[in-house]
C-alpha cells in the first residue's frame, strides 16, 4: 500500500479528510444497512435533534502500523461498547456493537494510504458518533439518527509531544453528580469550552477539574483521565462515577500489575493529597500519555519533582509498554490488538 505524501512527523491533532467514511442512518426504528461514502458533507434539517439539544455521542480511537507492517486497531470492543452506554444514556439508539466492529475496519481498510507508516509518531484517529438527525422541537429525542465514522490522521494532543504540561485548577465544572460526565457526550465538551479557552488565553495547556458537588476530589481534564505516581511507585488512578471511564487508563492500569509488576490503586483522590504525588499524567486515546509537570491552584504552584523537562521514571515506563503494545514490539494482554483485514 502506497502511503500518501505527508509530512507525519509535522502533524498536530487536527482534521484533514480522508477518502472513506462509514454512514448508516436510523429511521422508522431500524438502522440501515449502511456503507462507505465519499460524501464528508452532511444536510439536515435546520431545526435537528443534534443542534437544537445536542443529542450527539461519539468515540475516539486510533489506527496504528506495527514493527512487523501490520495495521492494527487498540481495544476497538471497548470503544463500541462505551458508545453504546453513552447512546442509551441519551435516549440515542445505540448501534450494534458487532457492526461497529465491521465498520471501523471497513473505515480504515478503506483509508489505509492515511494510517501513518511505523516510527512516524504520528497515528490514524478514528472518530465514529451518533447524532439525531430528524427535526424536534419540543424537548424530546429525535426520531431518526445518523451514525457516521471518519478517519484523520494526526499527531500529538499537545505542541511538545512528551514535555511535561502545566495545568490550572479550573473555577468551572465539567460534569455534575449524577449527570453526563461518565458519558462520551459532545454537551460534556461543549461545558468545558470556555475553560479550555480561559486556561490557554492564562498559559495553561489544560484544566484540572474537581467534583462539582464538594469540590474536593480530583476528577480530569477535558479530555483525558489523571494518573498519578505516589513516592514508593504506586499508580494511583481517580475513581468517580462522573468522569469517562478512559480505556488507555483502564488499560495502563492491568500494564502496571500484570506486565511490570506494579502496586495500583483506583480509588478517589483528594486534591490535597496531590502534592504528595512524585509523578503526574494525563491519560486518553488523544492523550496517549501526557506528562504533567506543575499545577497551579488559584496562585499556588504544585511542581512535581519530576519537573518540567522530560516524564518521570515510572510515567516514562508506562509510556514506552502501552506505546511498544500498541505497535506491537511488546506482547500484550489476548485481544487487545484488533488486526485490520
Ligand atoms: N476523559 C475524557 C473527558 C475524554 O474525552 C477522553 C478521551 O476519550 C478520556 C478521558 C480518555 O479516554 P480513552 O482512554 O478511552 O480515550
Ligand atoms: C480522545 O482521546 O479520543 C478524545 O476524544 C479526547 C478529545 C478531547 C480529543
Amino acid at each position: 500500500m502506497e502511503k500518501k505524501n505527508i509530512n507525519w512527523s509535522e502533524l498536530g491533532f487536527g482534521y484533514m479528510p480522508t477518502e472513506k467514511r462509514y454512514v448508516s442512518n436510523y429511521k422508522n426504528g431500524a438502522w440501515d444497512e449502511g456503507g462507505l461514502t465519499d460524501d464528508a458533507t452532511i444536510t439536515m434539517s435546520e431545526c435537528a435533534g443534534v443542534l437544537q439539544y445536542a443529542q450527539t455521542v461519539f468515540e475516539g480511537l486510533k489506527a496504528y502500523t506495527t514493527e512487523d507492517g501490520r495495521t492494527v486497531m487498540f481495544r476497538p470492543d471497548l470503544n463500541a461498547s462505551r458508545l453504546a452506554d453513552s447512546a442509551r444514556r441519551l435516549e440515542i439508539p445505540a448501534f450494534p456493537e458487532d457492526r461497529f466492529m465491521q465498520a471501523v475496519n471497513d473505515v480504515v481498510k478503506a483509508n489505509l494510504a492515511y494510517v501513518p507508516p511505523y516510527g512516524s509518531g504520528a497515528t490514524l484517529y478514528i472518530r465514529p458518533f451518533i447524532f439525531g438527525s430528524s427535526s424536534v422541537i419540543g424537548v424530546k429525542p429525535a426520531e431518526e439518527y445518523q451514525f457516521r465514522i471518519f478517519a484523520t490522521p494526526v499527531g500529538p494532543y499537545f505542541k511538545g509531544g512528551a514535555k511535561p504540561i502545566t495545568i490550572k485548577v479550573s473555577d468551572f465544572d465539567r460534569a455534575a453528580p449524577h449527570g453526563t460526565g461518565h458519558i462520551k457526550a459532545g454537551l460534556n465538551y461543549a461545558m468545558s469550552l470556555h475553560a479550555i479557552v480561559t486556561a490557554h488565553e492564562e498559559g495553561y495547556d489544560e484544566n484540572m477539574y474537581l467534583d462539582a458537588g464538594t469540590r474536593t476530589y480530583v476528577e480530569e481534564t477535558g479530555g483525558a483521565n489523571f494518573l498519578f505516581v505516589t513516592k514508593d511507585g504506586t499508580v494511583v488512578t481517580p475513581k468517580s462515577d462522573s468522569i469517562l471511564p478512559s480505556i488507555t487508563r483502564r488499560s495502563l492500569m492491568t500494564v502496571a500489575e500484570e506486565v511490570l509488576g506494579m502496586k495500583v490503586e483506583h480509588r478517589q483522590v483528594r486534591f490535597d493529597e496531590v502534592k504528595d504525588f512524585a509523578e503526574c499524567g494525563l491519560c486518553g486515546t488523544a492523550a496517549v500519555i501526557s506528562p504533567v509537570g506543575k499545577i497551579v491552584d488559584h496562585g499556588k504552584e504544585i511542581c512535581f519533582p519530576s519537573g518540567m523537562e522530560k516524564m518521570g521514571p515510572v510515567i516514562q515506563k508506562l509510556y514506552d509498554t502501552l506505546t511498544g503494545i500498541q505497535m506491537g514490539r511488546i506482547e500484550g494482554p489476548k485481544g487487545w490488538l484488533y488486526e485490520v483485514k
